[in-house]
């Protein structure tokens, strides 16, 4: 079977050093908030040009702590797209606040930005952009609204770590900008972790804080807060990965090179807006034939993914918030549409060929 990620090749490759930094962590018993923990934060940070990177738990907990520590809670409004993972309106939702909606860009299915003034009210407080399967939201656009109705910006950049726009990376351009290290993300670790990246030191502060149970240490708790620490396990490993993550990245671009020029018919292809650099954390065809596609792949063991099948808006779990098919047709036609294929930088010519070749011949 050809899978989306083979995350068992990319370890082969890596293993030892992996497990030189496992064992050195593991023998110095420094598990929680060691010094590799410090480290991955300080070349995070200065990879995204940023004066500080703190690491988290998880993706959602960086994006829930950013909303949180921006003193966004009950009543407040924070606009994203309904075409995302679940977790970027669940972090909004863990605070009190209200996630709303706005309608996507038909060709990067990111949010759009022509559409975000009619949905601020009085109690509108930030905008979420996602970079959503690596390709980065337009945020020259969005933080000139931002700017101009005073909101925060929190950038979820789950899915694009490396991504840039004219050479500015994604996760610097808003207030907060907030990172899974879920496994199977462009830089991946062996279990959850997450990371914000930001600039601002009072944030700075209160997201250290938050992050340790509302406490600076000594057993002294200024507010309450979470346990939600980067351990070092994940930290070492992930520090491995770093070096070598702009490589993975190239790898993931030449792999879509590839699929690009493979793949011809009726079948809409990622974009590339000038001046922005796509990390392809997946590659994403639009198909009135997806089922079909998916079919004939399944039928020749090769892996594709529907992300996302359900907009956030016709989710069952969001039903309070009183949506209907209809609301967002643009993010309803990419749900009905989309489909990822494999894409990983380990990824071989022939097999792109070969997906492509299945793809061209429905
Ligand atoms: C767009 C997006 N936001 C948030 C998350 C949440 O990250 P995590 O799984 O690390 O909590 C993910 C990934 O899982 C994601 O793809």
């Amino acid at each position: 079977m050809v899978p989306m990620i083979d995350l068992k090749k990319q370890f082969a490759d890596i293993k030892d050093e992996v497990l030189t930094t496992v064992t050195e962590i593991l023998e110095s018993a420094h598990y929680i908030l060691g010094p590799r923990v410090s480290e991955f934060e300080k070349k995070v940070a200065a990879y995204h040009g940023v004066s500080e990177a703190i690491g988290v738990a998880s993706g959602t907990d960086a994006l829930h702590l950013a909303v949180e520590a921006l003193g966004i809670g009950d009543g407040d409004e924070v606009i994203t797209t309904p075409f995302t993972f679940f977790a970027t309106a669940e972090a909004v939702i863990y605070t009190g606040a209200t996630p709303v909606f706005v309608d996507i860009d038909p060709e990067t299915m990111n949010i759009d930005p022509a559409q975000i003034e009619a949905k601020i009210t009085e109690n509108t407080k930030a905008i979420i952009p996602v970079h959503i399967f690596g390709h980065p939201a337009d945020m020259d656009r969005i933080m000139a609204i931002a700017k101009k109705h005073k909101l925060h910006v929190i950038e979820d950049c789950a899915q694009s770590f490396g991504a840039d726009i004219n050479g500015r990376k994604t996760g610097s351009f808003g207030e907060v900008g907030c990172f899974s290290f879920y496994p199977s993300k462009n830089l991946g670790a062996f279990g959850d972790a997450g990371m914000v990246t930001l600039n601002d030191a009072e944030l700075v502060d209160r997201i250290r804080v938050l992050r340790n149970h509302g406490s600076k240490g000594a057993y002294r708790h200024e507010s309450v807060g979470f346990n939600s620490r980067l351990d070092e396990l994940q930290a070492g490993i992930l520090l491995v990965k770093f070096k070598r993550i702009d490589d993975y990245n190239r790898r993931r671009r030449e792999n879509a090179a590839l699929y690009n020029t493979s793949i011809s018919g009726d079948v809409i292809k990622p974009v590339e807006r000038p001046g922005m650099t796509h990390v392809y954390h997946q590659y994403t065809l639009r198909s009135g034939q997806r089922d079909r596609i998916q079919q004939k792949l399944r039928e020749k063991e090769i892996s594709s993914v529907v992300y996302y099948p359900i907009p956030l808006h016709l989710q069952e779990a969001l039903s309070f918030l009183d949506h209907k098919k209809g609301d967002f047709p643009v993010a309803e036609d990419a749900a009905a549409k989309v489909l990822s294929l494999p894409m990983y930088p380990e990824l071989e010519e022939k097999t792109i060929k070969e997906i492509a070749e299945i793809i061209n011949n429905v």
